[in-house]
């Protein structure tokens, strides 16, 4: 079986940014191994402090954001990091080629409870000017311009799914040896599906279009979709992704009238750019419900965005009843 770097190497990946996928991965081992010790570690729980988003970091969050801020801001090809956990953006080496922003332990509720949770990353072209890596405006563009883009699922194998533009492979943690070896390469979504993903305790705060769409799949073969939709909500959007990967769907964090900016939970540049860049690679779709999720011009590193994703042919549904 192929590892990792066989595979970046024949995708022509520069040397460079290989050494810098391979210090995410180091990192993310590191977490594998954390999450597995658990309670044994002590490392569950909540901290006292809270994030710039307003959540309350749990031990973990900060563990794997310090792992990966830490391995990345020694990287000699690193400019500079976002982090979900970070306030601001920390500067790397000045003369660094790549930008990276990560969501170092997405789906962090669930790990008290020891469900899935992931690491997301997205790397981007450091411009080549002379602003330095704590300023977040070199790493305010677009998601077509990413260069790779990946996640790690922390299930029960740890699972590495990743793009540099050249399609979307998948990975297993092989423990024994400590590499991630390929073990399944050209992932297509399925670009039809009868399964959503949305957390429906939240309706009162959607659009009506949003509503709509909903609604009408929960009317089934009677409705005008026509068919019998399923349900899931693990509320880790690793998880969530990766099974659309696998067996298609659609995975929806939409508009919210209780979030100031409306535009929900989820966060641009290291949630939906990244996870966007991947289902796009396996022939998905990524909106947010009005436009492409990797045509938003970032205002900020934290910038939230609505979020539809998947099978192609649902998400053009969604888009649909937003322009009707
Ligand atoms: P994070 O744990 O990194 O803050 O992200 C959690 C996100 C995403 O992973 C998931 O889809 C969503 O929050 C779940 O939101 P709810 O808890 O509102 O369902
Ligand atoms: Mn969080
Ligand atoms: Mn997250
Ligand atoms: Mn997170």
């Amino acid at each position: 079986m192929k590892r990792l770097d066989q595979v970046l190497a024949s995708e022509g990946v520069p040397a460079e940014l290989e050494l810098v996928i391979d210090h995410v991965m180091i990192a993310c081992k590191d977490i594998a191994y954390k999450l597995g010790q658990g309670e044994l570690a002590g490392i569950l729980g909540a901290t006292e402090d809270e994030n710039i988003q307003g959540e309350t970091q749990k031990m973990l969050d900060v563990i794997s954001n310090d792992l990966l801020k830490d391995i990345l801001c020694d990287n000699p090809y690193v400019k500079g990091v976002g982090s979900e956990e970070e306030d601001y953006t920390i500067a790397g080496n000045p003369n660094g080629k790549y930008l990276v922003t990560f969501d170092p332990l997405d789906g962090s509720s669930n790990i008290d409870v020891n469900l899935s949770v992931g690491t997301i990353f997205s790397i981007l072209e450091a411009p080549a000017d002379d602003r330095t890596g704590d300023d977040q405006g070199v790493f305010l563009q677009t998601g077509r311009k990413q260069v790779a883009a990946g996640y790690v699922l922390y299930g029960p194998s740890a699972l590495l799914v990743m793009t540099t533009g050249k399609g979307v492979n998948l990975f297993t943690l092989d423990r024994n040896v400590g590499e991630f070896v390929l073990t399944k390469s050209g992932i297509q979504i399925p670009e039809d599906t009868a399964e959503f993903a949305i957390n429906m305790s939240n309706q009162r705060f959607w659009e009506p279009e949003m509503k709509q769409y909903i609604d009408d799949c929960l009317l089934g073969e009677e409705g005008p979709l026509g068919k019998r939709y399923n349900m899931r909500w693990v509320a880790s959007m690793v998880a969530e992704v990766h099974r659309i990967l696998i067996r298609g769907g659609i995975f929806m964090y939409p508009y919210d009238k209780r979030d100031p900016s409306k535009a929900g939970k989820l966060r641009l540049m290291y949630e939906g750019n990244p996870m966007s860049m991947i289902v796009e690679q396996a022939g998905g779709a990524s909106s947010t419900g009005r436009m492409d999720i990797m045509d938003v011009q970032p205002k900020g590193i934290h910038d939230r965005v609505p979020v539809v994703l998947g099978s192609k042919n649902e998400v053009a549904k969604v888009v649909a009843y937003h322009k009707s």
